[in-house]
């Protein structure tokens, strides 16, 4: 089957994963924000960016009493949160490397619906110290999990190459590093938002499995 928006362009939710104090999600979300307002499909009015910022959200950590799968939502911020996500066409996951895995936060937030993810594209942008692979490995077993189509297109960011560190601040892990990715990682993440499209316009919907 061929899909396409017919009411409007294809919403992507651009997901910040993070959400300590000082964290550098905003400012990696900011520039992929960016990059994506210069692909041909937001040019052409077919392609929005909307940021879902997990800080904001509140979330706690899963305190539903049914599992997602059967959308008995008991809790408001439960309620409010699966309509932020429904409101998504596809989503940009874009996720630090904590402990080789997501943040607890990204985890918990996905936890908690089910019906809002199933069928819908997602990509993942990940950064850490060593470009963050290990977690995007894991996000996308977890996004299969519940049922999205994970674009094979990827960008990794790393700490030590696609930021610039103040020289007096090398060694302060808490230092403000800006964000400056080379070149190839605009490419990539351009790749990454055609494949979105693609196959937004190309989903089946998922029948819901039985567990
Ligand atoms: C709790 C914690 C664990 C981390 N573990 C890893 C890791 O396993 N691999 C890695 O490459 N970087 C690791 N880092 C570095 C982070 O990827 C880096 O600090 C990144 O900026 C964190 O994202 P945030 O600033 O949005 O919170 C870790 C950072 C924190 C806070």
């Amino acid at each position: 089957m061929n899909r396409t928006h017919e009411n409007g362009p294809i919403t992507v939710g651009l997901v910040v994963g993070s959400s300590r104090p000082g964290r550098r999600g905003p400012a990696v979300a900011k520039w992929v924000a960016e990059t994506m307002a210069g692909h041909p499909a937001a040019r052409a009015g077919e392609l929005t960016v909307e940021l879902v910022d997990l800080a904001e959200q509140r979330l706690p950590m899963l305190d539903e009493p049914v599992p997602a799968r059967f959308g008995d939502y008991r809790h408001d911020h439960t309620r409010r949160w699966s309509s932020v996500v429904s409101a998504c066409d596809a989503f940009i996951f874009v996720t630090p490397e904590y402990n080789s895995s997501v943040p607890a936060v990204l985890k918990n937030a996905i936890d908690y619906l089910d019906a809002e993810w199933r069928g819908k594209p997602a990509g993942v942008l990940s950064y850490g110290a060593r470009g963050g692979g290990q977690a995007a490995e894991h996000l996308r077993v977890i996004l299969g999990e519940v049922g999205m189509t994970v674009v094979s297109g990827h960008v990794e960011l790393q700490l030590f190459t696609d930021f610039q560190w103040p020289a007096e601040s090398a060694a302060d892990p808490t230092a403000h590093a800006r964000i400056a990715p080379a070149p190839e990682r605009g490419a990539e993440l351009a790749l990454m938002a055609t494949e979105l499209v693609d196959a937004f316009r190309d989903a089946v919907p998922l029948p819901v499995p039985v567990r």
